[in-house]
Order: C-alpha cells, then sequence, then structure tokens
C-alpha cells in the first residue's frame, strides 16, 4: 500500500472566545495526513486533542487557517456541504463507543447506511460484512449490554467503517478498555490503517505509541513533534 496524503491543515488555529477571554484550544498548526498510516495524537488533558481530531473529521471550522482535503479547500465550504463531506469521508470513534443500547450490535452498525437511505438489505449485509471483519460475526445479534468493552468498541469501529469513509478518526478509543482489549482494539486500528485507511488514534496513554507510524505531540495548544516514529526510535 502506498501512503499518499489525504489532508492538510495550513497554519490552522481555533480560538474560543468565553467574554472578555480568548481560549487559544490549538496554536497555529500544519501538518498533513496520509493513508495507509496510523497516525497518533497525544498530550495532557485540555492540551486541543480534540479540537484538532473535530478540525480534521470536519466537525468545526478553524478560526482562520486553511484545511485542505484531497486537493481541495474545505474553508469556503457551507455548512451542509460540510456535513455531506464528513458523513462520506470521515467514521469516528470514540471512548464511550456510543452505541444504541436498544439496538442489536448489527442494528447499530447498520444505522449509518440507514441514514444514507440504502435499503434495508444492503444496510444489513455490509453491516454483516463490518462485524465479520471485526471478528464480530457470532455477536450480531447481541445487544450492547451483553458485549465487554473491547467487543463494544470493535461494534463502534465496524459502524465507522460500515460506509467505507476514507479516515477512521478516535479520540480516546481505548481509555475505557482493560490492557487486552485495548491491544485487540490499536491491532484492528493498524490493520486498518495498512489497508489504506488515514487512521487517527487521540490518546493520553505512550503504550499506544508501538501502534503508530507517526505520533504527534500537543501541549497546551501547540503541535510539537511530527517526527514519524521511525526517526523517534532511531
Ligand atoms: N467549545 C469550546 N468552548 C470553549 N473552550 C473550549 C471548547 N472546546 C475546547 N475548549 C478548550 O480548549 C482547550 C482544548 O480542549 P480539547 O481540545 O478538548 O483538549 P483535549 O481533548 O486535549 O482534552 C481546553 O482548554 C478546553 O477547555
Ligand atoms: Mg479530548
Amino acid at each position: 500500500m502506498i501512503s499518499e496524503e489525504i489532508m492538510r491543515l495550513e497554519a490552522v488555529e481555533k480560538v474560543y472566545k468565553i467574554g472578555d477571554s480568548t481560549i487559544t484550544a490549538l496554536a497555529k498548526t500544519s501538518l498533513s495526513l496520509e493513508s495507509g498510516k496510523l497516525t497518533l495524537i497525544m498530550g495532557p488533558s485540555g492540551s486541543g486533542k480534540t479540537t484538532l481530531l473535530s478540525i480534521l473529521g470536519f466537525v468545526i471550522y478553524p478560526t482562520s487557517g486553511r484545511v485542505i482535503y484531497q486537493g481541495k479547500s474545505v474553508s469556503a465550504m457551507g455548512v451542509n456541504a460540510l456535513a455531506d463531506l464528513r458523513l462520506r469521508e470521515v467514521g469516528f470513534v470514540f471512548q464511550q463507543f456510543n452505541l444504541i443500547e436498544p439496538l442489536s450490535a448489527l442494528e447499530n452498525v447498520m444505522q449509518p447506511l440507514r441514514l444514507q437511505k440504502e435499503s434495508l438489505a444492503t444496510a444489513r449485509s455490509k453491516a454483516m460484512a463490518a462485524l465479520t471483519a471485526l471478528g464480530l460475526a457470532d455477536r450480531a445479534h447481541n445487544l450492547p449490554k451483553k458485549l465487554s468493552g473491547g467487543q463494544k468498541q470493535r461494534v463502534a469501529i465496524a459502524r465507522a467503517l460500515v460506509t467505507a469513509p476514507a479516515m477512521l478518526l478516535c479520540d480516546e478509543p481505548t481509555a475505557a478498555l482493560d490492557a487486552k482489549s485495548a491491544t485487540q482494539v490499536m491491532n484492528e486500528l493498524q490493520a486498518l490503517a495498512k489497508g489504506g485507511k488515514a487512521v487517527v488514534v487521540v490518546s493520553h496513554d505512550l503504550r499506544l505509541r508501538k501502534f503508530a507510524d507517526r505520533t504527534i505531540y500537543v501541549e497546551e495548544g501547540i503541535v510539537s513533534n511530527t517526527v514519524s516514529n521511525e526517526a523517534f526510535y532511531k
């Protein structure tokens, strides 16, 4: 798999104004993301990791700077176009899984396809394929409460993937998991990157570095280190 740039941030900054004071959640940052790579974003709580991930996922606009996706500037897009781009190109995974409790694993994974108006039959077969890829075929008809944390997170990954997005953005995906499940989830994310997705994982767990092709450090809104892991470990 050849890695290539999928997205680029150029001097992107995010500032929040609260009354008279301003918070620079993300100071001017330039970086690029590549398909076929797992990028880890590390930093303490409040450092700007989620802000950075939200900009990468077209959830929020930067205050200034340019976001280039597949060679096109997204800064000029309206909110509807941005939402469309997000639905088509991005899958999100969160710390708390965000599964819908009264729905089975299969129905949860079908949800994004139903939102995209896929037929029930197509949604069901694609969702089953995604669950199978995550090793959960035998759990398809279980409700979330019957699943372990690691299994729930793999259902959430299947749900993020079922629409075949180019990017998979994960905010603290292992924070609620035991070490063994965390390793399993990271192995899955690594395999997805190897398969060609641009995978981004936000975490403050240093142990996750071994799964990453590249680690970015954020501290007080400042992105300080974007060396590849190969260079880092030399
Ligand atoms: N919507 C918001 N309004 C005001 N301040 C915010 C908002 N979102 C984040 N912040 C502030 O920006 C900083 C970075 O937040 P965040 O990106 O969530 O950090 P992290 O994910 O690393 O914990 C924090 O000081 C946070 O309080
Ligand atoms: Mg966060």
